[in-house]
């Protein structure tokens, strides 16, 4: 039995902040960010919170797949801004969407998270032990840059899209290539911003910060590497995939990967340029999206591949 996605979601805040709006915030302008990223805009959260999203995203999921909140077996959102460190963000949208029969929980892969939840629904597919699952990215990630740092606010935005996975004899999830890298956990990370206790002290406020240039070596690197051996494992051919979705972190990187595979760029759907990137939400939005517009057709082979903090990695190769 492999998981196979049913139906998607996706969701983003209302509030559309384009690059001259950073502008106004920044020592920065539209060309700079364009022409380092592929981002022209990206959406903010407001009122919505990461839960409010994933919740959205989950309920379009579970209608595009006609399924009921209440069959849904196992609940993962994937997010490093569930915002409460207890209890997950996962089971927030288990009360918010009513999967009252689900085994809820959060996975903390920054924008691996949704290859992540994949991996493991597959497996507690696989094993017997659950026959569906609802898999969630959702992110609020404007809650944790720095606003004065115009080298990481440009580049991250908010939203949420999600899958609704189920067992099936054919299709779906063919192999998977997953990994992480905890040594190198400094080139990008976000210190906890949780309160001091009376023997450590006051602690700083922690924002997200990056290495931008050995994230991109890193990515350039890891990500063909990985998709390589998803085809290998499911015995299919770059040539063969209709389409490869990637995590959405930057338009050049992209292009790196694009060349790298030798495959072309046409093949690498984008919307970061609309969306920014949105960490975990951006592959599940980007799929959803593409989804929605009809793109995507039962028996298409996809690749899909999410890199990030940790760091971590992970690619697989899908029957649609
Ligand atoms: N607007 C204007 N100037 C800027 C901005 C900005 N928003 N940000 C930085 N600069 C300036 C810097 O201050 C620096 O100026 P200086 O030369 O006077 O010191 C100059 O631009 C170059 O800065 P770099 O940081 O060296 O810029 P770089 O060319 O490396 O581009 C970028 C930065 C786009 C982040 C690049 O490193 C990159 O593509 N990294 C890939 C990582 C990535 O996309 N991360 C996203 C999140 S991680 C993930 O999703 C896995």
């Amino acid at each position: 039995m492999n998981a196979r996605i049913i139906g998607t979601g996706w969701c983003l805040p209302a509030f559309r902040a384009d690059n001259d709006y950073l502008a106004t915030l920044v020592d920065t302008s539209d060309e700079w960010i364009r022409e380092r990223t592929g981002i022209r805009a990206r959406h903010l959260a407001g009122e919505e919170t990461t839960v409010s999203m994933a919740a959205e995203a989950a309920e379009k999921a579970l209608a595009r797949a006609g399924r009921e909140a209440s069959e849904v077996e196992l609940l993962i959102v994937a997010t490093i801004t569930g915002g409460t460190d207890t209890p997950s963000a996962a089971c927030r949208v288990q009360a918010q969407i009513g999967a009252k029969k689900a085994v809820a929980f959060d996975v903390n892969a920054a924008c691996s998270g949704f290859l992540y939840a994949l991996h493991m629904a597959d497996a507690f597919i696989k094993s017997g032990m659950y026959k569906n699952a609802l898999l969630i990215g959702a992110e609020s990630l404007s809650r944790i840059v720095d606003w004065t740092d115009r080298s990481t606010c440009v580049l991250f935005g908010d939203g949420a899209g999600a899958a609704y996975v189920e067992a099936s004899e054919s299709g779906g999830l063919l192999a998977q290539s997953v990994g992480s890298s905890g040594d190198k956990w400094e080139v990008l990370s976000c210190r906890s911003r949780s309160g001091a206790n009376p023997i450590s002290g006051a602690q700083p406020a922690g924002y997200l910060t990056m290495d931008g240039q050995e994230v991109f070596k890193f990515a350039v690197r890891t990500v063909p590497r990985c998709i390589g051996e998803a085809l290998e494992g499911a015995g299919v051919r770059a040539d063969e995939v209709k389409l490869f979705l990637l995590h959405q972190a930057n338009l050049r990187i992209l292009q790196a990967v694009a060349k790298r595979l030798e495959q072309p760029e046409e093949k690498f759907p984008m919307n970061l340029d609309e969306c920014g990137n949105t960490s975990a939400a951006s592959l599940p939005i980007l799929m959803a999206q593409l989804d929605e517009a009809g793109t995507l057709k039962r028996g298409d082979l996809l690749a899909l591949s999410g890199f990030g903090a940790g760091l971590t990695w992970g690619a697989c190769v899908l029957e649609w």
